[in-house]
């Protein structure tokens, strides 16, 4: 087992909760320190309550500890975002700081931020979106997310603070709720589809997006934190591409195992978030420099999220 000692802070969120279990099973239960602004809704240890806005806490917590890494996954997503979005820029910005200044004072070693597709915006290539094109994006939380990709980079290049960073997709997996994004409907129409048969969708079917089922997208964040700090050579963010697909096609993988089911469009405000963003994203970089490759497709991700959700389900019943 490796020595590190790991803080994460918005632990109880979509991926905090599936890293968390991945990071024991590497570091060690009583090394990874689970953290965030609320209690979690299973009791997890060791947990600390933290707003990551109270920088004197986060300090408190890395001495407490001697933590020498942090993942920092406190954010406000992109639907959320553009209900309140000063909050929402203060919050993805001040977090990020406070964490970035912690690794310039050598309080720790090693961060890991995550970015996302939605640095992308209307004017980018939307097919097979490379590492470096046009992004001027147009969401609060497209734009909090591409200055903390220039942020990462700079306290790299000034101070050496060892940042690693991923422009996740869309995310999907059966373990956690997602937090209020945009992408959101590829997880909630798997619960609809087994407890309903029938999914009210708040995208239009056309509307293709990146994801990425959730194994993939730790498989790659514990990667590139393992990685040799040579092989890092973006200290932005690197592109990662999953699987594309639009709501009808995600129906229809469904459909494969439940005949019956029945989708229904009614479109919301996120319908214009969706169409800012790339339908599909090249991911050379990743591959090249620490050997990324996703590999669930539709057809694997739907077979495992309904066999584990399903059986979930008949857990609790
Ligand atoms: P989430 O909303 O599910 O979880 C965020 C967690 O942060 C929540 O548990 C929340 O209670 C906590 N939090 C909020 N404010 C806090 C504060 N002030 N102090 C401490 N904790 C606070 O989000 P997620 O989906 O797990 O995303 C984690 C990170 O990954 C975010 O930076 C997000 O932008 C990024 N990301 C996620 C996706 C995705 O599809 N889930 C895609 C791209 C990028
Ligand atoms: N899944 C995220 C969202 O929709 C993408 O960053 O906000």
């Amino acid at each position: 087992m490796q020595k590190e000692t790991i803080l994460i802070i918005g632990s109880n969120g979509q991926i905090g909760t599936e890293l968390a279990e991945e990071l024991k099973k590497i570091y060690g239960t009583e090394n990874v320190i689970c953290s965030d602004i609320k209690e979690p809704k299973n009791q997890v240890a060791p947990f600390e309550i933290l707003d990551i806005m109270d920088k004197n806490r986060m300090y408190f917590i890395l001495k407490k500890y001697n933590v020498t890494q942090v993942y920092l996954l406190a954010a406000m997503l992109s639907a959320t975002g553009e209900k309140n979005p000063k909050f929402a820029w203060e919050l993805n910005m001040q977090s990020l700081f406070n964490v970035l200044d912690a690794a310039k004072e050598k309080l720790i070693n090693k961060v890991y931020w995550p970015s996302s597709i939605a640095v992308f915006g209307p004017s980018t290539p939307k097919q097979n979106t490379p590492q470096y094109t046009i992004m001027e994006p147009n969401t609060i939380y497209g734009i909090s997310k591409q200055a903390g990709e220039r942020f990462c980079e700079y306290y790299f290049q000034k101070y050496r603070v060892d940042v690693r960073s991923i422009r996740y997709p869309g995310l999907i997996g059966w373990k956690s709720a997602p937090g209020g994004g945009t992408t959101d409907y590829a997880v909630h129409i798997y619960h609809e589809a087994l407890k309903n048969k029938s999914y009210a969708c708040f995208l239009n079917a056309e509307t293709t997006l990146p994801m990425m089922y959730m194994p993939d997208a730790l498989r790659a964040t514990i990667d590139l934190m393992q990685a040799d700090a040579d092989k890092v050579k973006i200290r932005s963010s690197y592109n990662i591409a999953g699987v594309s697909f639009n709501p009808e096609e995600i129906a229809a993988s469904i459909r494969k195992h439940i005949p019956e089911f029945t989708i229904s469009y009614q479109s919301d405000f996120r319908q214009s978030i969706a169409d800012s963003w790339p339908q599909s994203i090249n991911d050379n970089e990743a591959n090249e420099h620490w050997g990324w490759k996703a590999e669930f497709d539709l057809e694997k991700m739907t077979d495992d999220m309904l066999t584990n959700l399903n059986a979930s389900y008949i857990s609790k019943n």
